[in-house]
């Protein structure tokens, strides 16, 4: 039989317990840990939705309700920690369109968005896409900038867009937001932003092969050798 201090010892290691719901079905799960962590935690096989872990790459789009609120909000499953009475889902892959453009031949980029996605400019102002938002980007207002032709804004304000694709199922005028701001500032960088000066030299020696042998002798070395290489430039 344990003795007092073991029993206390024994539960001053057991962590803290939260219920959630997940995909309808009622766990117990340690206070804390990611809603990522938690699907494992139960014994879930995640292979669509587990990405970088980091918040990076936006595999992990999740719908959650917290208690006592009806409103189901959207999150990176990675990046957020679960609540008591939580309840959340994978979100489903969604059909969104993704125009097909080839963005060297376009003529005039800042017009063509209205062949390739011509709900763009039928935007209600809803905001449902910046809520959905986990990154905080003002994705409203980034629709109409594109729609007003102003790129450059959008590739801005997108930078840290992780195409999690959370603002599309939200959106009442069936806009995808993040893929006209993709395409948006895809357009921006190959059409409108000056290069930086020598890129087109620096572009035209590496096709010519001019590094070529430097890049064998890279290729070439052991892991040691191009340690001490990279320690050397220092
Ligand atoms: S803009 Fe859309 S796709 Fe990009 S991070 Fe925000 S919700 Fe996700
Ligand atoms: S969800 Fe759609 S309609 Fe609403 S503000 Fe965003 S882009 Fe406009
Ligand atoms: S797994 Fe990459 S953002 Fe969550």
């Amino acid at each position: 039989m344990k003795s007092q201090d073991v029993v206390e010892q024994d539960q001053a290691i057991q962590p803290q317990m939260v219920s959630v719901e997940i995909e309808g079905k009622r766990y117990q799960v340690p206070a804390g840990i990611t809603l990522m962590k938690a699907l494992w935690y139960t014994g879930k096989n995640v292979i669509r939705g587990a990405g970088c872990l980091g918040g990076f790459c936006g595999a992990c789009a999740t719908y959650y309700r917290t208690k006592d609120d009806p409103k189901v909000k959207t999150c990176l499953a990675c990046s957020k920690a679960v609540e008591d009475g939580m309840s959340f889902s994978f979100m489903p892959a969604f059909p969104a369109r993704k125009a097909s453009y080839d963005l060297i031949q376009l003529k005039d980029p800042k017009q063509d968005l209205f062949e390739l996605y011509p709900e763009a400019p039928l935007c209600r102002n809803c905001n449902a896409c910046t809520e959905a938002c986990p990154q905080s980007i003002d994705v409203r207002e980034g629709v109409w900038k594109a729609v007003f032709g102003d790129f450059k804004a959008v590739s801005e304000m997108f930078m840290d867009c992780v195409m999690c694709g959370m603002c599309t199922p939200v959106c009442i005028a069936d806009i995808a937001p993040n893929l006209v701001a993709l395409y948006a500032s895809r357009a921006q960088g190959v059409h409108f932003t000056d290069k930086p000066e020598g890129l087109d030299t620096r572009i035209q020696e590496i096709t010519d092969g001019k590094f070529n042998q430097d890049w064998d002798r890279v290729m070439k070395l052991s892991d040691e050798e191009l340690q001490n290489t990279t320690a050397a430039a220092k």
